[in-house]
């Protein structure tokens, strides 16, 4: 029998539930910039980045030469996927910030060609991304049920499908944009949830040469500055703000003691910018920054600490050749 005629309506395969603005969700734009914009130095959560312009910058960002780790984390993932999925017999993927789920679909494929796949579960506070992402699985794998969570995941969810044996998955080195609490913070959610058998593959990008890394968010066709800037557009149409982009310049370098990446944007004169939703008049001097990102670099070393903090254990570690990045898998402890 194929695939086709025993598929059912497509819409009937999807489901989506929209938690974002529900009671106590952490998604609040106009909390966190009331806070973020008052306090020094100042700094927004990176979550408000990926509205629906945000999500497609960040994807042209993938496509970028200098910005090599969609690229090798997916090259990491066709060479390991038969291993993880072997090891793991999941019949269920859950993936936190899915995004575009493009890479994902070496999972489902190898879940697909093993003859487990059955449910993918994506979490993710990008409406539009989710939903193309959805609509486009749904053609590609015609028995695959989809759930789509709209969540902030730093509050801690219930996993889809709880019945089935599950890989979760936090791709695209995702995990680095938190702080560091905040990461060890968020992994005990999963940890907490999952069973003992479910697994959960993490991919982080690796401490290493800061010429490399700093290309990497300072990309020659300027597609990281616009994705940078783009949030002023957020504040401007969600809170009636009056920022001018051209009054702020992209600033991503290198923290080595904290072994991050930030991403800043720079007042490049005085000026003062009206926020007529929170009533708020935020004042810049020339050179002030306002934080929009951390992404931190890892080690197979502080991948482990971390693991442990958040309690998982490492079970499985990969990286490409040249060591640019790694994909770790891990268990409860
Ligand atoms: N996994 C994809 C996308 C990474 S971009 C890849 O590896 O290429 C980061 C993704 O996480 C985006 O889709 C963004 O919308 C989502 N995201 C960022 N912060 C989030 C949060 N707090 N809760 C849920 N999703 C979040
Ligand atoms: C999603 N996240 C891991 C990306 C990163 O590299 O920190 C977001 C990004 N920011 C600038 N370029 C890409």
């Amino acid at each position: 029998m194929s695939d086709e005629s025993t598929s059912m309506n497509a819409d009937e395969r999807i489901t989506v539930r929209n938690l974002l603005h529900g009671e106590g969700s952490p998604f609040e734009l106009a909390e966190d910039a009331r806070s973020g914009l008052a306090s020094t130095p100042k700094t927004l959560p990176p979550k408000y980045l990926y509205d629906a312009s945000g999500s497609d910058l960040f994807e042209r960002i993938t496509e970028q030469p200098e910005y090599y780790q969609t690229l090798t984390e997916l090259e990491i993932l066709r060479r390991i996927a038969p291993l993880i999925v072997d090891r793991v017999r999941p019949t269920a993927l859950v993936e936190f910030g899915s995004g575009s789920a493009s890479k994902t679909r070496v999972l489902l494929d190898e879940m697909r060609r093993a003859g487990r796949l059955e449910g993918y579960g994506m979490l993710d506070v990008s409406e539009s991304a989710s939903r193309a992402a959805a609509a486009a699985l749904i053609q590609a794998y015609p028995r695959l049920e989809v759930e789509c969570v709209i969540a902030d995941f730093e509050q801690p969810q219930p996993l889809p499908f709880p019945g089935k044996r599950r890989l979760l998955a936090f791709l695209g080195s995702t995990i680095g944009n938190f702080e560091v609490e905040g990461a060890q913070a968020f992994l005990r959610g999963p940890a907490e949830r999952m069973h003992d058998d479910d697994a959960f593959l993490i991919g982080f990008d690796l401490v290493k040469d800061i010429a490399v890394l700093e290309r990497a968010y300072n990309d020659a066709a300027g597609v990281t500055e616009a994705f940078n800037k783009n949030l002023l557009s957020v504040l401007n149409r969600e809170l009636g703000a009056d920022f001018n982009p051209g009054g702020f310049d992209h600033l991503a370098f290198y923290n080595e003691a904290e072994a991050r990446i930030e991403m800043h944007l720079v007042a490049n004169r005085p000026q003062h910018v009206t926020v007529i939703d929170l009533d708020m008049i935020v004042e810049f001097a020339a050179g002030e920054s306002l934080r929009t990102e951390l992404s931190h670099k890892y080690t197979r070393r502080s991948v482990e600490a971390l693991l442990e903090a958040g309690g998982l254990a490492l079970d499985l570690w990969e990286t490409d050749p040249n060591g640019k990045f790694a994909l770790g898998l891990a268990r409860r402890r």
